[in-house]
């Protein structure tokens, strides 16, 4: 019996011991990691199906509202305001990557996680209407 206590007790100290290091917990982060993927995998399953893509004005009002109404402090272009002349002349191309990746103030895809490319491509488009 006390042998196996003490054995016990050195095993949780290995245990303690190999946890506590970086590379032992970078290899426990590993271990672990496929049963997030699987979770991960899981939610995008439950999101998956036919989805009709969102019209632009469906992903501003859900995203790009938030900052970019007409007369905002942030600084962002004002949907279908003159803010967007001088943005617009770097080109559309120009704007859709800049969505996408963030720029300044302006978060990666407007925060919209879940938007396809399109979408937000949709969604400048719509802000930029009758510019
Ligand atoms: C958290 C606030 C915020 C949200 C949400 C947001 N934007 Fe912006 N956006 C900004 C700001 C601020 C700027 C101006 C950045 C600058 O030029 O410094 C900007 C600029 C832009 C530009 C111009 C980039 C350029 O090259 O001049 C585009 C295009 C844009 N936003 C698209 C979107 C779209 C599409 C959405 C919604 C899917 C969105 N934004 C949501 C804050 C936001």
């Amino acid at each position: 019996m006390k042998k196996i206590t003490v054995a016990l007790a050195l095993f949780s100290c290995a245990l303690v011991a190999q946890t506590s290091d970086d590379k032992s917990q970078d290899e426990l982060k590993a271990r672990i990691a496929p049963v997030g993927q699987v979770y991960l995998a899981g939610a995008v399953v439950e999101n998956a199906g036919p989805k009709e893509p969102r019209t632009g004005e469906q992903v501003y009002n859900a995203a790009c509202f938030a900052c970019h109404t007409p007369g905002n402090a942030l600084g962002a272009p004002g949907k279908q305001t003159a803010d967007w002349k001088p943005r617009l002349a770097q080109g559309l191309e120009v704007l859709h990557k800049h969505a996408l990746e963030g720029i300044r103030t302006m978060p990666a895809r407007g925060t919209c996680a879940d938007c396809s490319d399109d979408e937000i491509l949709a969604a400048i488009k719509f802000m930029t209407e009758g510019v």
